[in-house]
């Protein structure tokens, strides 16, 4: 009896989905075709839907990094919530948990950088500093400089703005935008697929002086800012070259080019550092944070400027014309706050560089013998498997075979969440996952390439 009621209930809540809730980035034939997944519990590092336990080496979306069902977050949410539900920062306005949450990502964060603005999402962290950069010089009286330049297959976020800065051609035609004058994108860091025969560290300045050239195109008085994910996510995890980011500093500099580093993803430590401008050696005028802020236990981010731009842009004294509702909400504050603490208490960022990082490198790394794996691409927590039709070539398959969700597909019925983009599987486990739980991500995705292989040898 419990057990049709637990099914009724189920049948009845992907009814109620399919009939209202309209997803975002989902094919509506998929919905069609089958009812949404329901998932309805998590712990550590496993989801649990309709009875069904995955471990999550995604982390959702590479965001729950202290792992989920933490009971600390939930007493730091009901807390605030019951001792300050709401309150706005506007005209000069603090709370206990924002004035505090500002303080501590300003002392994790490199020296140079001390000033915070508070959003709701990575998008509009990154639309802030859009904003940001644009006020910065138009204070500094040259308005000509309006120029962002991007990359090939960025992804900085949703809203219009970001949008634009984005690499995906569907994502600007769908809604009829046009990128215009004043955005432009240099080429990605992908040295598996655009390294031809250079070195990976002839490539990491080859790609780093394209953004030099697309400077000199425009004109340096025309140019603003450059604006990249140290790892770019949506390209599958693409691990730039050691010799890239401190050549993109060096051009920025070069030309008075502010440099923006999108840490949505790696901020908080997914790359073994706290932010990964530690990582790859560069220092950038503003940073955007998200995910890893609150483990995405709610939903916050950050914009986080450097003393210099901040001296700019409030030594004005004029009003900044921009701010949510719910910039710096207590609870949230709270909540990221208290994830920070975890952080720190059990030593997770330095358990990545010094002991997880390193393990799951070797057992990722492990999978490039593989004929389908043409590179594994690991830093920290944070990978991208790139399948290969060819090694010799690099050719890869058609992406209309689907092979990479087939891998996907045959990972997560062995109970496994990867994530394939284009041609490659992405991971980014929460930081608490184990040597035994490294072990069980490296056998299932071994089984699942070779079902798939043995697939695509029959024909
Ligand atoms: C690098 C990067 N920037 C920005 C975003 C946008 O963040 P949000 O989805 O919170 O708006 C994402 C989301 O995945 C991201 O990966």
């Amino acid at each position: 009896m419990a057990d049709n009621k637990a099914e009724d209930n189920l049948a009845q809540l992907q009814a109620l989905d399919r009939a209202h809730h309209l997803h975002p980035f989902t094919d509506p034939n998929a919905l069609r075709a089958a009812p949404p997944f329901m998932i309805e519990h998590a712990e550590g590092c496993y989801v649990t839907g309709q009875n069904i336990r995955l471990l999550d080496a995604m982390a959702g979306l590479g965001c729950v990094n202290i792992g989920y069902g933490r009971k600390e977050l939930a007493a730091a949410a009901a807390d605030a919530m019951e001792r300050l539900c709401y309150y706005h920062s506007f005209a000069a306005v603090s709370n206990p948990y924002a004035a505090p949450l500002a303080a501590k990502i300003a002392e994790k964060s490199p020296s140079h950088m001390n000033k915070v603005f508070f959003a709701n999402s990575g998008s509009e962290a990154n639309e802030t500093l859009i904003k940001l950069v644009r006020l910065y010089w138009r204070r500094k009286n040259k308005p000509s400089k309006k120029i962002i330049i991007s990359r090939d297959y960025a992804y900085h976020g949703s809203t219009i703005a970001t949008t634009l800065l984005n690499g995906n051609k569907a994502m600007i035609d769908d809604f009829g935008l046009e990128v215009g004058k004043d955005v432009t994108h240099a080429t990605a860091p992908f040295w598996y697929r655009l390294g031809g025969d250079m070195s990976p560290e002839e490539f990491g300045l080859a790609a780093a002086r394209d953004i030099e050239a697309k400077i000199l195109e425009a004109g340096a008085d025309n140019v603003a800012a450059f604006f990249g994910e140290p790892i770019q996510g949506t390209l599958g995890a693409v691990v730039p070259p050691a010799s890239y980011w401190p050549e993109v500093e060096r051009i920025c500099r070069k030309h008075d080019v502010l440099l923006v580093t999108d840490e949505v993803v790696t901020g908080f430590g997914r790359t073994g550092h706290w932010f990964a401008q530690e990582t790859f050696g560069f220092k950038a005028d503003m940073m955007a944070l998200a995910k890893g802020l609150s483990s995405a236990y709610l939903p916050i981010s950050a914009a986080v400027i450097s003393d210099e731009v901040a001296e700019v842009i409030e030594g004005a004294e004029a009003v900044l014309q921009h701010g949510f509702t719910t910039t710096g909400h207590p609870v949230t504050a709270a909540v990221a706050l208290r994830n920070i603490q975890v952080l720190e208490d059990e030593g997770l960022v330095d358990r990545i560089r010094d002991d997880v990082g390193p393990y799951f490198t070797k057992i990722l790394k492990s999978l490039e013998s593989h004929p389908l794996v043409g590179e594994a691409r690991v830093c920290g927590l944070m990978a991208g498997i790139e399948l290969v039709r060819d090694k010799a070539t690099r050719t890869q398959y058609p992406l209309e075979l689907g092979i990479c969700e087939h891998i996907g597909q045959a990972c997560l019925v062995r109970g496994l969440i990867v994530r394939p983009v284009g041609n490659a599987l992405v991971l980014c486990p929460p930081f608490i996952i184990s040597h035994a739980e490294i072990d069980f991500i490296g056998n299932v995705l071994k089984e699942a390439l070779d079902d798939v292989h043995n697939a695509l040898q029959q024909g």
